[in-house]
């Protein structure tokens, strides 16, 4: 049994293969176009799909899209109904983008070069907020779990609530667009400065630098309600009708300003990019984050009242709020979390297949997804025959020795491209395709902002921890495999981690597991070895553009860029 999940048309454009039940392989389609947050069909993602599997077309028995049209369409209706107009260029945008998702047919046969009669009844159609409910459930260790799913929006739902038992999923409640977290999130993104789509991670960032003295002010523009959700004051946002977010024939999603003058008298205009972050700004974003975390907290202890579970599966884009999820257990009952490493909507794909895995064709749960590895793969032979081909000068090495020249290299100050084994599904990079420095080092922020990442000083680095280790330096031991949590970093252990603490003494850890990646684990180790800290510095191997995919983005990323190392595998390219 082969089932394609596919996020088309959509941020975050995706494809996630299941064969027999088990997943083979999960990748975004901005991976290999190279464009932040591609948003067209995802035709490199399903070949690179189907090839993982050594498949084609004809073999998939189920196409599953993680998107539904006539998803509470009564709803739609009756907002549009009662919200008329809306400028003619959204309007055109919205019409173009339906047709788009209704010609899915069409470009899965102008792909395979069949017949689109041939995919008329294998394509399932599931609603985006259930996807990313089956997501984190179906792919969680737990057989019976309280499930969440917050974001921006998605078949016109921003917030959905369930009971996940077994191969089931029951919704119990969901919440319309335009009331929306995300939306919240984002205007306040906007009015900080930060307009283009997927800039909520740089207030997250910031928020640690104020105080949040402007909450209560805050409660005029959200409010939460006693059905454990909560409502926006819908006067602060423009029209949803008048277009949130646009995809235009280039595929880069385009967020419109979505505060109204209301909002600007109360929190000020926009800041603009060239403009400096003053303390006001820094405050405002300590309340945003402040304000976010308590509706989160108080949608999730509803559902923990309601159904008395202590499981918890949580996705969505604001699921990717890891400072939040770091203080869940400590402001709710759930005691064990599953996020799963594509939270956001490239994980749509994967939730889409895995819905029609368990909800529709009834397969017994499979073993839990614990590794993002799901991407693309490249031998020493393909890597050195890619450099020989460019006439690149190279080394290669055995692991012990390489890893002794790698953590060489970090301990005097290096950075360190480390590309191994299968890439990442998920926005974070997690020791298959990252760049690499000394956590000790309180000079690493900035040697990587000088040689490589050039972003805004504000912005922390995460450490990469073994998991044995994890008691030793943060005040909470939990797995945190996919970086998806904050944990207040061991005041003691602060002066020994200086690159990877932020200013408010947290720390955004993925705990190594050997299992998992023992690559990166055995590295760690010997770094630990060598030092005494059984820690990495750990960041996205990209400079202003997606993580690299390939051995030629690595090395165009490495020549790009003052990086010291580069390292694919066993091969070492230095300068
Ligand atoms: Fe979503």
């Amino acid at each position: 049994m082969t089932i394609l999940g596919i996020n088309a048309y959509h941020a975050d454009s995706s494809a996630a293969i299941f064969v027999d039940g088990k997943l083979v392989a999960a990748i975004e389609e901005e991976r290999f176009r190279r464009v932040k947050h591609w948003a067209g069909f995802p035709s490199m993602a399903i070949e690179f799909c189907l090839k993982e599997a050594g498949t084609g077309f004809d073999e998939v028995d189920h196409f599953a899209i993680g998107r539904d049209p006539k998803a509470k369409l009564i709803n739609k209706m009756l907002y549009l109904a009662k919200n008329p107009g809306g400028s003619f260029s959204a309007i055109n945008a919205r019409l173009k983008n339906s047709k788009r998702v209704a010609s899915l047919e069409t470009e899965l046969a102008i792909l395979s070069g069949t017949d689109p009669s041939f995919f008329k009844d294998k394509i399932n159609k599931v609603e985006h907020h259930q996807s990313h409910l089956a997501s984190a459930f179906f792919a969680s260790p737990f057989e019976e779990a309280a499930c969440v799913s917050i974001d921006g929006s998605g078949d016109f739902t921003t917030t959905m609530i369930a009971i996940g038992k077994g191969n089931q999923i029951d919704v119990l409640d969901s919440l319309d667009f335009p009331h929306s977290l995300g939306i919240f999130y984002t205007a306040f993104t906007q009015l900080l400065g930060f307009p283009h789509y997927g800039d909520e991670y740089k207030v997250i960032g910031m928020a640690p630098y104020g105080q949040a003295i402007y909450s209560e002010k805050l409660k005029e523009v959200i409010r939460l309600t006693d059905d454990g959700l909560f409502r926006l004051d819908l006067s602060f946002f423009r029209k949803g009708t008048e277009g949130i977010i646009s995809y235009h024939e280039d595929h880069i999603p385009v967020v419109q300003p979505i505060w109204t003058e209301k909002l600007t008298r109360l929190f000020g205009v926009p800041r603009k990019k060239e403009e400096a972050l003053t303390q006001y700004h820094k405050d405002l974003a300590a309340s945003v984050q402040k304000i976010t975390e308590e509706s989160i907290f108080h949608i999730l202890n509803h559902v923990q009242k309601r159904t008395g579970l202590t499981n918890l599966c949580l996705a969505g884009g604001v699921a990717q709020n890891s400072v939040a999820n770091g203080k869940i257990k400590s402001n709710t009952a759930f005691q064990n979390i599953y996020i799963p490493s594509a939270g956001h909507d490239a994980g749509i794909s994967m939730g889409a297949a895995l819905f029609v895995q368990h909800r529709l064709l009834k397969h017994k749960r499979m073993p839990a997804i614990k590794s993002a590895f799901t991407g693309s793969r490249f031998s020493n032979d393909e890597i050195k025959a890619f450099l020989c081909s460019g006439n690149m000068h190279f080394c290669e090495w055995e692991d012990e020795d390489l890893f002794d020249k790698v953590t060489d290299c970090l301990i005097a100050g290096g950075v360190v491209g480390w590309f191994t084994g299968r890439a990442e599904f998920g926005p974070r990079a997690l020791g298959g395709r990252s760049i690499l420095a000394d956590p000790r080092r309180a000079d690493a922020k900035e040697i990587l902002n000088v040689k490589i990442k050039r972003r805004e000083s504000f912005r922390p680095f995460a450490p990469s921890i073994l998991r044995e280790y994890v008691s030793e330096y943060f005040e909470q031991t939990d797995e945190v495999p996919f970086m998806e949590k904050v944990f207040p970093v061991k005041e003691s252990k602060r002066r020994e981690i200086p690159a990877v603490t932020h200013v408010d003494g947290t720390g955004r850890l993925q705990t190594v597991d050997k299992e998992v990646s023992p690559r990166y684990y055995n590295l760690i180790e010997a770094f630990r070895k060598k030092t005494g800290i059984p820690i990495l510095l750990n960041t996205s191997f990209n400079e202003n553009e997606p993580i690299v995919n390939s051995p030629a983005d690595a090395l165009d990323c490495f020549l790009r860029t003052e990086m010291d190392l580069l390292v694919m595998e066993n091969i070492i390219v230095s300068r």
